[in-house]
């Protein structure tokens, strides 16, 4: 496919397998000529994310803790090293909350998870923001993307404080695109519906909300990662160069419906 994003250089967190939502989004920029610069967390993932990076011949593959400040500093500054001081696009698309938590009642959620899950899934799009924001100055814009769910909005039985997560992470796409966008950097968001990936299974109760999708969206049917990925294409390319801070839904139209 001829390049939307031909000389364009992206960092990408949040891949840990195929069947990640960031690889979706990773393979479709490669595909429109974009370079891509990955992180991985873990030795666990590290092997599978160096396959796939060096499948679309990644020139940075580095561990990031997005706990970590100190992680976050060297990897932005790595990027600068192999993107020769720039950086156009970032996709985050990280996220996690114990399992317990995804579980049980949501009023039961202990102090320490509840920040854990808030500190991962919503704060690291803050920091890593702030960390591409000079990268991307010296582009003379960019274009940042995350990933969140209708649980941030609505009350979805199991999603509990992934759901808290994901408002705190819907508002600082709003706060951080109000920041940014003088300097051209766009920030916005994807609400997915139900995919099945390595985060997914930790939800209980996720097969009956990919049930209760296939009966209730207007379309009658599961979204894959790959529709993200053209959904994210959009979202960070020029055709979307007057649209932040908003939150695309690729679910179906499941959003839209009251019952
Ligand atoms: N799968 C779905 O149904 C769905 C729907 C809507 C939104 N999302 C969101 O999409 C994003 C990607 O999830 P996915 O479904 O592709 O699952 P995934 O498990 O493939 O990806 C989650 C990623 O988060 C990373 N991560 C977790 N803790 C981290 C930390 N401390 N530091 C750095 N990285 C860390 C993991 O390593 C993994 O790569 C998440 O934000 C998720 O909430 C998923």
């Amino acid at each position: 496919m001829a390049g939307r994003f031909e000389g364009k250089q992206a960092l990408v967190l949040g891949v840990a397998n195929r069947r990640s939502i960031a690889w979706a989004i990773a393979r479709r920029l490669a595909e429109e000529g974009a370079q891509l610069a990955f992180t991985y967390q873990g030795e666990r993932i590290e092997k599978s994310v160096r396959e796939l990076a060096e499948s679309v011949s990644s020139p940075l593959v580095t561990e990031c803790d997005v706990r970590s400040d100190d992680d976050v500093a060297r990897v932005f500054s790595e990027v600068g090293g192999v993107f020769g001081g720039g950086l156009d696009l970032l996709v985050h698309s990280v996220a996690f909350a114990a399992a317990e938590d995804l579980e049980g009642r949501f009023t039961d959620t202990p102090r320490d998870r509840f920040w854990l899950a808030l500190d991962v899934s919503a704060y690291s799009l803050v920091i890593c923001a702030r960390a591409a924001e000079p990268l991307m100055e010296a582009r003379g814009g960019g274009g940042v993307l995350t990933m969140t769910y209708l649980g941030g909005e609505r009350a979805v039985p199991h999603y509990n404080v992934m759901g808290v997560a994901k408002a705190a992470l819907d508002a600082s796409v709003r706060y951080l695109a109000w920041d940014l966008g003088l300097k051209g950097i766009r920030v916005n968001a994807i609400s997915a519906g139900p995919v099945r990936t390595l985060a997914a299974r930790s939800i209980a109760g996720f097969t009956t909300m990919e049930e209760i999708v296939e009966q209730r969206a207007p379309l009658h049917r599961h979204i894959e990662a790959d529709d993200v990925g053209s959904a994210a294409a959009y979202l960070l390319s020029d055709d979307a160069r007057n649209v932040t801070g908003t939150t695309l839904y690729v679910d179906s139209g499941y959003h839209s419906m009251g019952m």
